[in-house]
């Protein structure tokens, strides 16, 4: 049975593949919507088994036991089904390392025994759950624990938090890890309202994507509730010493108590981020907007759970330096959940167009100057790395069959090439029609999730058509389809990281550091960018000469920290090791830790650093940021130490990890 279904799977994904050729990038091509045949082939998913065509979850009741002991969740899910196909009688679920003890179907108030088969696990897909359901009840109870390995969850103990009181346990459930913690329908095309009971020891809050209560009093039993439509992958659950302070009346954030007050400080400005998108793109349609600091293990810099974006205490620098992270998440209030990309392979749709309403938030609020450093600075590394990847990820819309590794999917194409994109489109037909486009656009399909076929049919029609001679199809198929950066990018330029450049010039050519006056009004974004711009090694005077002036080795910047702690171990700067090697065992943040594991297994020496460093940090990470660092050691070509002279051979980096932004 398992075979047939693995072959027939893999069938599928060469007809996929197939199909996906013919949607290669023809500068001639007549129209910017695709084929028909090329967007039904779109719409699979190929990162979920579930069959949404044939019966959908319309609502999902969970009422589980939050247990720190044994590291599990467990109780039941109960799903209010919509029969789609009137012939289905099957309902198809994605689990992960989740045990099903039971599976019943409701009929008039009683609850009978469906037979299900639960598959053996596919390494990224996890195992499929079929339930029969001949009566095609509208109800269908499963009962299941799940493994204290759950790829979606981290189990803290006390003394890898803050406060060393209580334990701490969250969920990263993007892009396919809610499986883990929940048996569901895992695709962003799939989209239910869900209630929640969790229970737990009394001392501990329970915190999840839905309607938190800021008076909320612990008691060891939570009750909650979202009301809209969310795609699987913005589940969310916390658990631990969370205390809340307010932001605004809407607003406000959650942390342990020791934090809470400097992320606040850190986050003020949240309520003017709301306010600015409101008067952009229309009313924030998910009532409260509250933060959530997780510990430093948390994967990412941020996550847009609805209500509720978890955040990684790395973005706290004591400057607001770093709160374009801030206006990133609530951007996605409106790009990602309420208009949702239908599979990852639309990623660009979450975040490209995030990126960009991020941009625009953060002009508002700290002016064109800032905001376009930042915009420069994304796209150096964009054009830096675009020519490394394979062609097939250098396009906005990947082609059917072209990625597995769902936590690998999202790149710098999705997000900054994304973003240059509708920069781009704004560029062409003017701020004010665009506006007015990405408005009607996050309008029209509210609540929905969409493909790349779609977004391109709604602007043929509402922008393209309406203001001809602006773009070419063949402008808008370059960037869509093709790879690299399109010759039509608009250039932004930045005054001050050009000055930032004729600093670092003169310092690489004299030894002169620059004045101090100038280098005192730097922001984080100027330090990222001299740090950028200098040459892949340097010599020991040189290292020491800049950390001495600026203190790099032991920053608690991790931006600085992921760029000055490769250039250091490259330059063989051997002072900054034991800092790094704290930093490698405290942040769990992929973007700021896998570029330097990727710089330290160059070598046969890093290699084993690498090796000796990560099995200090493993027993405190998360799995997911486990698994890239497992990658990255396990995929590791070190050069060995050529004699003098000698040819060494290539090691190339992964650039999947070494790039991955969606960290
Ligand atoms: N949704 C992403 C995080 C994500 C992407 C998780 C793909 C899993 C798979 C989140 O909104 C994000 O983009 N975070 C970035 C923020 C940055 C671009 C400002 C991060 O974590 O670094
Ligand atoms: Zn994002």
């Amino acid at each position: 049975m398992r075979s047939i279904q693995s072959a027939a799977w893999a069938l599928a994904l060469a007809v996929l593949a197939l199909a996906g050729c013919s949607r290669e990038p023809s500068p001639d091509a007549a129209t910017p919507v695709p084929t028909k045949e090329t967007a039904v082939a779109a719409d699979r998913d190929e990162h979920s088994y579930a069959e949404p065509t044939q019966v959908v979850v319309d609502d999902l009741a969970l009422d589980l036991d939050l247990d720190f002991d044994s590291r599990t969740l467990a109780g039941t899910a109960t799903y209010t089904l919509d029969w789609k196909d009137d012939n289905a009688t099957e309902l198809v679920l994605d689990t992960r390392a989740l045990t099903i003890e039971r599976v019943e179907g409701e009929a008039d108030g009683q609850w009978s025994p469906l037979q299900f088969a639960l598959d053996a696990p596919h390494l990224t897909l996890g195992s499929r759950l079929a339930i029969q359901v001949p009566q095609r009840n509208a109800r269908v109870r499963v009962t299941y624990r799940t493994s204290p390995e759950a790829s979606g969850l981290q189990w803290l103990t006390p003394e890898m938090t803050e406060g060393k009181r209580l334990p701490f346990m969250f969920s990263q459930s993007q892009q396919i890890h809610a499986r883990s913690w929940v048996p569901l329908q895992d695709t962003p095309a799939v989209r239910y309202t869900y209630s929640a009971t969790i229970r737990t020891r009394p001392d501990v809050m329970v915190l999840m994507s839905a309607d938190n209560d800021p008076a909320a009093q612990r008691d060891g039993e939570y009750a909650f509730r979202m009301p809209q439509r969310i795609p699987s992958y913005l589940m969310a659950i916390a658990a631990g010493d969370l205390v809340f302070e307010p932001i605004s009346a809407r607003s406000g954030v959650w942390a342990e108590p020791a934090m809470v007050e400097r992320a606040v400080a850190e986050f003020a400005d949240t309520e003017k981020m709301i306010a600015a998108t409101e008067a952009l793109y229309g009313p924030y349609r998910w009532e409260r907007y509250d933060l959530l600091v997780l510990p430093p293990s948390f994967p990412y810099g941020g996550m847009e759970n609805p209500r509720l974006s978890f955040i990684t205490p790395t973005v706290i620098v004591g400057d607001k330096s770093l709160v374009s992270l801030i206006a990133h998440e609530l951007a996605h209030s409106w790009s990602g959940n309420l208009v949702t990309f239908a599979s990852a392979k639309h990623g660009w749709l979450n975040e490209g167009v995030t990126s960009y309403v991020e941009n625009r938030i953060v002009e508002a609020l700290y002016g064109k100057e800032f905001s376009d450093m930042e915009f420069v600075i994304a796209r150096e590394a964009l054009k830096d790395n675009i020519g490394d990847m394979p062609e097939a990820t250098q396009a906005l819309a990947v082609k059917p069959g072209t990625e597995l590794d769902a936590d690998d999917a999202l790149s710098a194409v999705a997000y900054d090439k994304g973003a240059w994109f509708l920069q781009f489109l704004e560029e062409r037909y003017g701020r004010e029609t665009f506006d007015a486009f990405l408005r009607g656009y996050f309008d029209h399909f509210a609540f929905q999730s969409v493909t790349t076929e779609q977004f391109l049919a709604y602007a043929k029609e509402h922008l393209f058509d309406p203001n001809p001679g602006k773009t070419t199809e063949a402008e808008i198929q370059e960037w869509v389809y093709a790879p690299g950066i399109p010759a039509s990018a608009p250039q932004v330029m930045s005054p001050r990281l050009g000055l930032v450049d004729s600093a670092r010039l003169a310092w690489l050519g004299s030894a002169q550091l620059p004045p101090q006056q100038l280098t005192a009004e730097w922001t984080t974004q100027e330090w990222i960018h001299f740090l950028e711009g200098l040459p892949p090694t340097l010599s020991q005077e040189q290292m020491a000469q800049l950390d001495t002036a600026y203190a790099f080795t032991g920053t608690p910047n991790g931006e600085l920290a992921m760029r000055w702690y490769p250039l250091a171990v490259r330059s063989g700067y051997m002072l900054a090791f034991e800092p790094m090697t704290q930093f490698l065992q405290t942040v769990g943040r992929r973007k700021l830790i896998l570029p330097i594991y990727a710089a330290l297994v160059e070598t046969p020496e890093g290699l084993a650093l690498a090796r000796e460093v990560f099995e200090r940090a493993r027993p405190g990470s998360h799995p997911i940021t486990a698994a890239s660092v497992q990658r990255i050691i396990d995929e590791a070509k070190p050069k060995p130490a050529a004699p003098a002279g000698a040819e060494a051979p290539e090691a190339p980096v992964d650039p999947a990890d070494a790039q991955a932004t969606g960290g």
